[in-house]
């Protein structure tokens, strides 16, 4: 730069790049994201549990030339709660049954609005020691109650995607290249996860589900045996705890049984179900997560926190380190129980997710959190009766961690009905694939969910359904 631009430079008025504002200015405009929250929380049941613009539509209230001035903050604000925020799916609508749902609490909510507003960061322990030890202390907690390997270390990841991915990226960096056992009821993001980190299809086996949706274990067992009777070296079994399809827990004892026996990574993918477990009834169902070599969950799904959130655990501790540390002097991270966040993933720069799950846990307590999960698990099982007792529906797949799957008992097409009900705005609920099956089903984890809402959801879609057939026997005739 030339003397006489940086002249022209330091003239400058400084109001044409300072970025702060008024304080007055600031606290309204907190006020006014408090008010749009409050406004979206205490209406959310009186509006659709998902709303889809085009992207025409988006562009054309959202879009524009780019920006070249300063424009009003506050109504930009009204702009993206009522059109950017109010199009998409609701996790936090108690009618929203679809996918997973995301019923986060206020409690989160508020942690995380002060976690970026104090612009948060657990990257290393020097530059984040405060964020960094509230991630270590929320893991310890839920590792702890959750009744797994006390030596587990952890980290928080985006999600149930990147937490898998990096169990499976450490598992080999431990274990060295081999054979993948998982089942068809895998999530779809670990199958691609292995194949991200280049794992050959060669060295992949997808284990068939036995008839309640679990791994067979005994054709694990003997798909271990041929692969070892062919020189091939059996390195990782991967157990879902809670699938997303039908709930369903794989039996993980056995499981565990067989990895140890046979020198394997055990890792448990409880993205979905994992928080259960914090439960009597969720713990009963999946006993053997002590023995887990890795174990993901997601408080993103049923713990409360908006997105994003995922927790990893590892039993070998220092393993995180050895894979991801950056430079050699990644050992003193474990020598005085500080962390250097950034040695255990793929992420350096990292908010602090922990800030949002700390402070659920805080405020409600893990008594209150266990009954706000327990309510899931019970309307799941009440949504089964009521399926049960109407003559046009059945049931495919029981209850289980607060899901059930069903059909109706003459064909028809049930993606359109769910559809049809979905565009209603009164619930939001999808289909899936059950080995070909095309079934209903619905995911029950929001504690404001009502019995009313359960059942009038069922009585919804039976009006579909019939209205459907009579406007198709009228076509006919
Ligand atoms: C069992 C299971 N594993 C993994 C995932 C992926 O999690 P995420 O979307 O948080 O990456 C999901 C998402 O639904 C899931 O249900």
């Amino acid at each position: 730069m030339s003397e006489d631009e940086y002249d022209a430079f330091q003239s400058q008025d400084p109001s044409s790049y300072d970025l702060t504002l008024d304080p007055e200015q600031i606290r309204a405009l907190g006020h006014q994201i408090v008010d749009l929250t409050i406004n979206h929380l205490m209406t959310l049941r009186d509006r659709p549990a998902i709303s889809v613009a085009t992207n025409e539509q988006l562009h054309a209230q959202l879009g524009g030339p780019a920006p070249e001035e300063p424009g009003n903050i506050s109504s930009d604000l009204n702009l993206l709660a009522n059109v950017a925020l109010e199009n998409q799916q609701h996790g936090d609508h108690p009618r929203y049954f679809a996918r997973v749902p995301s019923p986060s609490s206020f409690a989160a909510i508020a942690g995380d609005w002060l976690a970026t507003g104090m612009d948060s960061v657990a990257s290393s322990w020097g530059g984040g020691s405060g964020p960094s030890a509230i991630e270590l202390i929320t893991l310890e907690w839920l590792r702890d109650r959750i009744g797994l390997n006390p030596q587990c270390e952890g980290i928080m990841l985006s999600g149930g995607s990147m937490a898998s991915i990096t169990a499976l990226i450490t598992a080999r960096n431990i274990k060295g290249e081999g054979c993948i056992y998982l089942s068809d009821q895998t999530h779809s993001s670990i199958t691609r996860g292995i194949k991200a980190i280049g794992i050959p299809d060669a060295l992949v086996r997808v284990i068939p589900t036995d008839k309640d949706l679990r791994i067979d274990v005994a054709q694990l067992r003997e798909q271990i045996a041929v692969d070892r009777n062919s020189g091939f070296v059996p390195t990782v079994v991967i157990a879902t705890a809670g699938t997303t399809n039908t709930g369903a827990v794989d039996d993980l004892e056995i499981i565990a049984e067989i990895s140890e026996t046979e020198n394997m990574w055990f890792h448990v993918d409880g993205a979905y179900g994992g928080p259960a477990a914090l439960t009597a009834r969720g713990k009963a169902v999946m006993p053997g997560l002590a023995r887990a070599n890795s174990f993901v969950l997601d408080p993103h799904k049923w713990l409360f926190s908006p997105y994003d959130i995922a927790c990893l655990w590892i039993s070998d501790p220092g393993a995180l380190e050895e894979t991801f540390a950056m430079y050699p002097e990644y050992l003193k991270d474990v020598s005085d129980g500080t962390v250097n966040f950034h040695n255990r993933s793929l992420e350096l720069s990292r908010r602090s997710r922990a800030i949002k799950l700390w402070l659920t846990i805080r405020t409600y307590g893990f008594n209150k959190i266990g009954a706000a999960i327990d309510r899931g698990i019970v309307l799941a099982e009440y949504a089964e009766t009521v399926i049960q007792s109407t003559p046009e529906l059945e049931v495919v797949t029981p209850a289980q961690l607060g899901i059930v799957t069903f059909t109706f008992n003459e064909p028809c097409d049930l993606a359109a009905i769910a559809r049809e009900l979905t565009e209603s705005g009164f619930a939001a609920l999808t289909t899936t694939s059950l080995k070909g099956q095309e079934v209903l089903r619905l995911c029950i984890i929001n504690p404001a969910t009502t019995e009313l809402d359960v059942s009038e959801t069922l009585k919804r879609l039976v009006q579909i359904y019939h209205l459907r057939a009579d406007k198709s026997v009228e076509s006919v005739v």
